[in-house]
């Protein structure tokens, strides 16, 4: 397919510049009629059954395969999960964390992983990243490593702005265990989830999956001892032993129409309009503070309240999100296009 044919696949960008898969992903044609037949099924020959259930299963093993192919691991070590946030709470949990023990992140968290590290009981680190460029991103983590310190726990793409850490050198670096949050990477950037030791994976951001999907990468899963179990733990073998909830079948569905339409041209394409959307914003006299070869998120400020700036725009029809600091946010795939971003820099030129 095309970018000019794969594009034409979601209906929502027909009528809006979308740029907003940091929060939810546009949802294609295909993958909603995956769900659709998927709940057809359901309504019309029940939603259990000895067939039914060899259907999801093989359903899910297609699932786990992709995914992981996807963040080049194998799927027995390969979950799913409802998202980015249960990941977290999963391996925080199942690390059984207490007083005593130091955890590093970064002072650039989403809530999602934060909120699970905070409630362990664990002295939180948050390495000043926000501050320095991506460049000392390694030193600034460094420095917050102590003989206590039990977990690295961070995220691949920082959502405030779209910095990539750097996983591999982190590793290398500490050998100590690395929890990655990867829900704004998986689908926007190449990924290599085996240089961590648990890495999540949210369906619904840049895989344009179904709502409240995800999955979660286990190196070793004998290497948890989960708090919170479900019917797997009794039934299954490797990491899906960890899993929590049951996707439904439309779930599973969905999903894994997205992920194996995520195209093979998909991330250069995306690098290239980012690039593209940072030199147009920094033209039309936006302050950015998303550098250079970064992500797919771009975090920019314009004269004005963030939130009214947001619904400006989307009554425009673009659709961006503001950040808790103030700042917005512009999320861009490889199904957007030039035409999104001139719209974006041209309705916001008027405030600036
Ligand atoms: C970095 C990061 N982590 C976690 C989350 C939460 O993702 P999920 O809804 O899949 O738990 C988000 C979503 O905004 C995010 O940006």
């Amino acid at each position: 397919m095309t970018p000019a044919e794969a594009r034409a696949t979601f209906p929502v960008l027909e009528r809006c510049a979308y740029l907003n898969a940091g929060s939810v992903g546009p949802l294609s044609r295909r993958t909603f009629e995956a769900m659709r037949s998927a709940e057809t099924l359901a309504l019309e020959r029940g939603r259990a059954g000895a067939s039914v259930w060899e259907g999801a299963a093989a359903m899910e093993a297609r699932l786990r395969a992709s995914i992981a192919a996807l963040i080049a691991v194998s799927a027995e070590q390969v979950l799913l999960t409802s998202s980015t946030t249960e990941g977290c709470n999963l391996v925080v949990t199942g690390l059984r964390l207490g007083p005593g023990d130091e955890v590093v992140t970064t002072n650039a968290e989403h809530p999602g992983l934060l909120m699970p590290l905070l409630a362990s009981g664990a002295t939180v680190k948050q390495a000043r990243v926000m501050e320095r460029p991506p460049g000392e991103a390694l030193a600034a983590i460094l420095e917050e490593v102590t003989p206590q310190t039990r977990l690295i726990a961070l995220s691949h793409v920082l959502w405030l702005n779209g910095q990539v850490l750097p996983l591999a050198e982190i590793k290398q670096a500490t050998r100590l265990p690395l929890l990655v949050d990867g829900a704004q990477s998986v689908g926007a950037i190449p990924v290599d989830a085996s240089v961590a030791d648990w890495y999540t994976v949210s369906g619904q951001k840049w895989l344009c999956g179904p709502e409240t999907t995800g999955a979660l990468y286990v190196k070793d899963h004998a290497g948890l001892r989960p708090q919170i179990q479900s019917y797997a733990a009794s039934a299954r073998k490797d990491a899906s032993r960890l899993g929590l909830v049951h996707l439904g079948s439309n779930a599973l569905a969905g999903l894994l129409a997205a992920v194996e339409d995520v195209p093979g041209w998909g991330f250069e394409r995306a690098a290239a309009l980012v690039r593209h959307c940072r030199e147009a914003l920094l033209a039309a006299g936006a302050e950015l503070r998303t550098a250079e070869g970064q992500g797919t998120l771009i975090s920019f400020r314009v004269p004005g309240d963030p939130e009214q700036v947001v619904k400006g725009a989307e009554a425009a029809g673009i659709v961006i999100r503001h950040l808790p600091d103030g700042w917005l946010r512009a999320s861009v795939g490889w199904w957007n296009d030039e035409a999104d971003v001139a719209r974006l820099v041209d309705h916001l030129r008027v405030a600036l």
